[in-house]
């Protein structure tokens, strides 16, 4: 009788951890389209167009060639087919006819055939035109985070300092405070394809949210199983994150000196990508709605992946609502990881695809 019982169990415990896996993988989710207008894809030799912010006068910073430390040999194949590399690419929203640059990277410190960026962060001196930009790059002796000036004459970035350390371990993004501390996401463990696979799956929640204080490194959270992009709001009371599995959006205060507490969580059931804000403090994320799709797009970048952009209205680091602002079914535009709005337009990256320019005609 015990024994049939606890059989009972187990199975109905596997059936349930295969449901909540399935589900997990947006299985059974359906993806339409629409535009908030007029939409059109920029022109550029870059695979994917990971990671994006811009600046108050509309110039936008861009990574490019994004190469993860689990990448596939296919990936590798589709990188070389299409003479991928780590670029940084501006766009002007005052001039989108224009499309995107490359910027030239100066510096003897810093090797360019060794660059694999990820995640950026802008930050603009106060009451000065100095902008500090920094990408977290997957090198092959492992990951760092770069530090560079942006000298927006010469369509330049001055390499200043390369941060190395045993916690920068599998970064995905990293987020300014200062022009010497940051917030990073490492957003996993293991650096191998297989393990890696195994450890969202499981899943284990090994991934973390780090604070370097300009001194020295702070872990401030961790037990996330996959955590992403990360952006402080405007006034840097707020810290605001997203999980790609599972899908939530996390908000922190953040005191003075850095120290970061849990404040909301909200569950916003599509795999969130990178976040950035518009002039109000909203939050926009560029998110992969259905995940079992971008997990196939990521082992093989020749296979579609549908694309998404919320808005997250935020009031005093709360989400009030969200909404959607673009969304497509794989057809155009494959594996959005980020979008950028600036007055009416809106730029939109991806992870390994193309990168769209949309006017913006009507947003809730
Ligand atoms: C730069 O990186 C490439 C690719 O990893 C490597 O082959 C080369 O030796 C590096 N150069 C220097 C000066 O470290
Ligand atoms: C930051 O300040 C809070 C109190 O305001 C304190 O509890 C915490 O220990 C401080 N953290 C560090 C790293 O100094």
């Amino acid at each position: 009788m015990i024994k049939k019982a606890i059989t009972v169990v187990i199975v109905l415990l596997i059936i349930h951890f295969i449901l909540k896996f399935l589900h997990g993988l947006d299985l059974f989710k359906h993806v339409y389209n629409h535009t908030p207008g007029p939409c059109r894809i920029v022109p550029g030799q870059g695979i994917g167009y990971e990671d994006m912010e811009t600046l108050p006068n509309g110039l936008t910073l861009i990574t490019s060639g994004l190469v993860i430390p689990t990448t596939s040999p296919t990936v590798c194949e589709y990188r070389k087919k299409h003479n991928g590399k780590g670029r940084i690419y501006l766009f002007d929203f005052n001039k989108p006819e224009k499309g995107i640059e490359e910027l030239t990277i100066v510096g003897d410190q810093f090797n360019q055939s060794d660059f694999g960026p990820h995640g950026i962060s802008l930050y603009k001196w106060k009451d000065q035109d100095k902008v500090t930009v920094m990408v977290v790059n997957h090198g092959s002796t492992g990951d760092t985070i770069e530090k560079f000036l942006f000298i927006a004459k010469d369509k330049q970035l001055k390499h200043v300092h390369t941060y190395r350390d045993p916690s920068i371990h599998f970064v995905n993004d990293v987020a300014m405070d200062s022009e010497n501390s940051f917030y990073f996401t490492n957003s996993a463990y293991s650096r191998n394809q297989l393990l890696s696979v195994l450890e969202i799956s499981i899943p284990l929640a090994y991934a973390n949210l780090i604070y370097y204080d300009g001194r020295a490194y702070h872990k401030q959270y961790d037990g996330f199983v996959l955590i992403n992009g990360l952006i402080l709001s405007h006034d840097q009371k707020y810290l605001y994150t997203g999980e790609t599995i599972p899908q939530r959006f996390h908000t922190f205060t953040r005191q003075k000196n850095g120290t970061l507490s849990r404040y909301q969580e909200f569950n916003a059931k599509t795999a969130l990508d990178n976040p950035t804000l518009d002039k109000d403090g909203n939050v926009l994320v560029g998110s992969h709605p259905i995940l079992w799709q971008l997990m196939a797009h990521l082992d093989n970048p020749e296979t579609p992946a549908s694309s998404q952009v919320i808005k997250l209205h935020m009031k005093d680091g709360v989400v009030t609502k969200m909404t959607e602002v673009f969304s497509d079914n794989g057809h155009t535009l494959y594996g959005s990881s980020v979008a950028s709005l600036y007055k009416d337009a809106m730029l939109v990256g991806t992870v390994y695809h193309k990168l769209m320019y949309c006017e913006v005609r009507y947003i809730d």
